[in-house]
């Protein structure tokens, strides 16, 4: 039954659920989506809230456990009575997630970039799919750098669908893929030398990697201890982002390539403005990124349904914010029927501050092909 609010009518806070791992081997990355999430509601909270209402978060820390956001979602919407929960960096998390916000009609705010091949009335798709970020990084690979392609993932759903869909990439663009591993999700250094070992035997010109978390930090070391050469070989990544860089050091990412919708800089002044807000609460050493930006727009987005709504029932909030538009610190997006969102594509090379130089950028947000119909 449809929980209608009316204006006006009460003053208690609209609350919301929250789930990104604060610990374990995600912490490095989805810490940083909960503090978009968290600087956001603050925002519209400093504003004023939503009919004078303010947003509450409730947050739960899965601890990088796949399960447990499985359980937390569950007693976000069973016990906690919330419908509607920003959270998710793995695929296998949202996957976990999916089936109880579907059986209990809540909305998932997904701000992550994934395989697409998805479609849920219950999610709301902010991160990039695969035409939005690996179809540029492919031709650039190969116009710059070279056709051979090494893959190098982290051992779940996101990393192999991912890789299946740019293996067709490549083959389209007339490149070929000379080598496939994948490492464990708590992969440590140890596990990358194979990797390296079948680097040097097999002579890649890129290495095309959708590591995640702390391992993303042992694959750079281990190239770096390796000697290669970033300008001859570089590690091209579609889940390395300023958080990661930071962790490995900024002598290692340097040189490295990363394909995303937003990093740091890369927005213009209302960027500017927004990682000038991040800084000052979260400190001035903290870089913003892709995941923190998702995070960070898709609550704005959210808070702007419910002031036209004033209701949390997802049967009358998905509706307004389908077709709805933000400027956000990336530049302008919005969300589709399909539920997912126009996003910008660009492609960024690390440097020695851990910032990315963009190399190349579209022109407007590119429309989201979650099934890559119009991709051959
Ligand atoms: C991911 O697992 N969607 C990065």
């Amino acid at each position: 039954m449809a929980r209608l609010q009316h204006r006006g009518m009460t003053s208690e806070p609209w609350r919301v659920g929250v789930l990104f791992s604060t610990t374990g081997f995600m912490a490095v990355i989805e810490e940083t989506q909960l503090r978009g999430t968290l600087l956001a509601i603050d925002e519209i909270n400093a504003a004023g809230g939503i009919d004078e209402r303010e947003i509450m978060p409730v947050l739960y820390n899965p601890a990088s456990e796949t399960s447990a956001f499985g359980h937390y979602a569950k007693r976000l919407m069973v016990t906690d009575d919330i419908t509607t929960i920003f959270g998710c960096y793995t695929s296998s998390s949202r996957k976990a997630v999916l089936p109880v916000v579907e059986r209990l009609n809540g909305l998932l705010w997904y701000p992550t970039l994934y395989e697409g091949f998805e479609f849920s009335p219950n999610v709301i798709y902010t991160g990039a799919a695969p035409n939005q970020n690996s179809v540029a990084l492919c031709r650039f690979l190969i116009a710059n750098y070279g056709l051979r392609f090494y893959f190098i993932g982290s051992d779940y759903i996101y990393p192999r669908e991912s890789n299946r869909i740019m293996r067709g990439i490549i083959r389209s663009n007339g490149g070929e893929v000379a080598g496939e591993r994948y490492v464990g999700l708590r992969a440590k250094p140890a596990d990358f030398l194979p990797v390296m070992r079948d680097i040097q035997e097999l002579r890649p010109d890129v290495i095309f990697s959708t590591v995640v978390g702390d391992a993303t930090v042992a694959l750079y070391q281990a190239c770096a201890d390796a000697g290669l050469d970033p300008k001859v070989t570089p590690i091209a990544s579609l889940t390395t982002t300023e958080a990661e860089i930071r962790a490995m050091g900024f002598d290692v990412g340097e040189g490295h390539i990363t394909a995303a919708p937003y990093f740091q800089g890369s927005g213009g002044e209302r960027d500017a403005s927004f990682v000038s807000r991040y800084k000052k609460r979260y400190g001035e050493d903290e870089p913003t990124n892709m995941c923190v930006e998702a995070a960070y727009f898709q609550v704005h987005i959210f808070a702007k349904a419910l002031e036209a709504t004033n209701s949390m029932d997802t049967d009358i909030l998905r509706p307004m914010v389908l077709g709805s538009s933000l400027d956000a610190p990336q530049g302008r997006v919005s969300i589709d029927a399909s539920h997912h969102t126009s996003l910008w594509t660009r492609i960024g090379r690390a440097n020695r501050r851990g910032q990315f130089e963009v190399l190349q950028q579209s022109r407007s947000a590119v429309l989201a092909d979650p099934f890559m119909i119009g991709c051959g």
